[in-house]
């Protein structure tokens, strides 16, 4: 005998089950029931040594074949359901979904505001500065002509950290650090943060401005009319107006506050016969502060009494509230993205 009929039907009865198959499952099942460590081809092998010895190696080599061929039929199966398998999930797949788009940041107005002043006053001629949040009673208030008692020091309610330490109350502190840095003539403009103890509708304790400063020999407040002009332009569109109203600042003189042409209403002061909610009738709305640069200041600095100069501060928030129409001032904080997400560019 050289062949056991058990171990010959084997192959042929694993591909009629195969066959039957549709599930990795039911692969499993037929697998574990031919070549499993007691399934039916290690039944048989089982019953080899039972065998006359002369026969064994000649059944043993049978059964290797026969244990290759199942083997074979196995992963042709398996290979088939695969593949079945890709086919389904591709047939779901719609190539004509639209794609997720990627997260895209965005700017904040502040910063996109501060980065299109310096844009035109770079383009102007004028250097980018900056300076400490945490500032010295001395460069905030006592070198721009606020010495201790000075009433003025009242529009400004300070954070103190010590007597002589304190958040910066304004950019106008730069103008100092960069005089003592630098021999006039020079040109710079100064975005950053500044820190008021007041907070309501209208008022954060942290806000942002844009100080301007200019110091030569003949500089008039003309050179401040015509670049300001140039700079409202810029920002609000070639047809905006600029008024000076005469206004007081100690560390400016002349000192001025500058209107800009209402926007909204072109100076009307009214939009489809209702008052103008922007300038709330009155064509202008005031966008800065400005001055010639007070004797006193280049005084602390030690400059040439022979040098003038301006100097210029203005808001970031109300700007950006003014070009963008943002009516809150608290938006600028509240981190809230649907209000964020419109300013990207
Ligand atoms: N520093 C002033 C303020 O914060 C603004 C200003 C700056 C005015 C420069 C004149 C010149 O109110």
């Amino acid at each position: 005998m050289d062949r056991i009929p058990a171990l010959e039907s084997l192959a042929p009865e694993l591909q009629k089950g195969l066959d039957q198959a549709s599930s990795f499952e039911a692969l499993e099942a037929l697998r574990i029931e031919f070549l499993g460590r007691k399934g039916r081809l290690a039944d048989i092998m089982s019953t080899l040594p039972n065998l006359p010895p002369e026969e064994r190696p000649k059944l043993g080599q049978r059964a290797n074949v026969v244990k290759e061929e199942m083997n074979r039929l196995f992963d042709e199966k398996k290979a088939a359901l695969t593949a079945a398998r890709e086919a389904a999930s591709l047939a779901r797949f719609d190539a004509s979904l639209p794609g997720r788009a990627p997260w895209k940041g965005s700017l904040h107005p502040d910063t996109l505001i501060m980065e299109e002043i310096c844009s035109i006053f770079g383009r102007l001629g004028f250097d980018i500065a900056q300076g400490p949040e945490v500032e010295i009673d001395h460069y905030n208030f006592e070198s721009l002509n606020m010495p201790p008692e000075h009433p003025a020091r009242d529009m400004q309610d300070t954070l103190y950290i010590t007597d002589s330490i304190l958040m910066r109350t304004h950019t106008s502190p730069v103008q100092v650090r960069t005089m003592l840095k630098e021999k006039p003539p020079l040109a710079v403009v100064v975005p950053g943060k500044v820190y008021r103890r007041d907070s309501d509708l209208t008022h954060t304790p942290m806000f942002h401005q844009v100080e301007g400063l200019m110091v030569g020999h003949g500089i008039t407040m003309a050179h401040l009319r015509g670049l300001l002009t140039a700079f409202v332009r810029g920002v609000f569109g070639p047809r905006t107006e600029v008024r000076f109203r005469q206004s007081f600042f100690p560390f400016t003189e002349p000192s001025a506050e500058v209107d800009i042409s209402c926007f909204l209403c072109g100076g009307a002061g009214h939009t489809d016969g209702e008052t103008c909610r922007v300038c709330k009738g009155t064509g202008w709305v005031e966008i800065l502060g400005c001055g010639m640069v007070d004797p006193a200041v280049f005084e602390a600095v030690q400059y040439p009494a022979d040098v003038s100069g301006f100097a210029f501060g203005l808001g970031v928030e109300r700007i950006a509230m003014l070009k963008y129409g943002i009516g809150d001032l608290r938006m600028f904080f509240e981190n809230d993205l649907r209000f964020l997400t419109q300013f990207s560019y």
